[in-house]
């Protein structure tokens, strides 16, 4: 059986879901799937980037990355999301690379995928839960599977996120216990999406 297909799509703007993003390729490589990490594009004016020294850095630190494709979500078998909260919800940036997959989606090529999705905010209760469960809508919407890493490894019981990785970006940089649940969450969509592929062509 061929390795699965696993494309990790993010948007970050100061790094911290960038390094989550990282993390989640890492698991999923070690999980033996082919993986493509891809930043979405940047939507935000030139005035907004430079006023915010941590954004303009991180923005120079990933200019390489390259952005996705209609092309990836139809490699992948399996997709995880990563976004920072805005207000509660998904970033813009993510949301207009997502609002842009409506001819893939008439098609029905974005159903019988695995979907997941990873998050961070500045504060604790600040709508991690309410932004993973709003890009969730979309998964139900293309006819995804979705893959929650719910509280079936040790890891989660110390992350304590079922809906998926998330970091409080306000106490610092995600650490090992958020890499780690990242790894895992990945690892558990790649061997889902395994698993399909292989009772599929049973
Ligand atoms: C417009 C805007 C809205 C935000 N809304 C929230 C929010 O509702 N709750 C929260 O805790 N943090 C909020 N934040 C903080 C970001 O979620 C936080 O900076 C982000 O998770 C860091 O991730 P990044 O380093 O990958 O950009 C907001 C930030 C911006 C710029």
């Amino acid at each position: 059986m061929d390795p699965v297909n696993v494309a990790v799509i993010y948007y970050s703007a100061t790094g911290t879901v960038h390094a989550l993003a990282q993390a989640a390729a890492e698991g999923a490589e070690k999980a033996g799937a082919h993986v493509r990490l891809r930043k979405v594009a940047e939507t935000a004016p030139p005035e907004a980037i430079s006023a915010n020294e941590a954004w303009s850095q991180h923005v120079r630190d990933t200019a390489e990355l390259a952005q996705p494709s209609h092309d990836d979500l139809e490699w992948a078998d399996a997709v995880l999301f990563g976004t920072p909260t805005r207000f509660g919800n998904p970033a813009s940036q993510l949301r207009a690379f997502i609002d842009g997959t409506g001819p893939l989606w008439f098609a029905g090529k974005l159903a019988d995928k695995v979907y997941s999705a990873f998050t961070a905010s500045n504060t604790p209760h600040g709508g991690q839960e309410s932004t993973l469960l709003a890009l969730a809508n979309t998964f139900y919407h293309w006819g995804g599977i979705i893959v929650p890493p719910g509280y079936t490894d040790p890891v989660q019981f110390k992350s304590g996120n079922p809906y998926g990785t998330s970091h409080v970006a306000g106490g610092g940089k995600p650490g090992d216990v958020a890499l780690e649940a990242a790894r895992y969450q990945a690892r558990r969509v790649a061997d889902t999406a395994a698993a399909l592929k292989a009772g599929r062509a049973a």
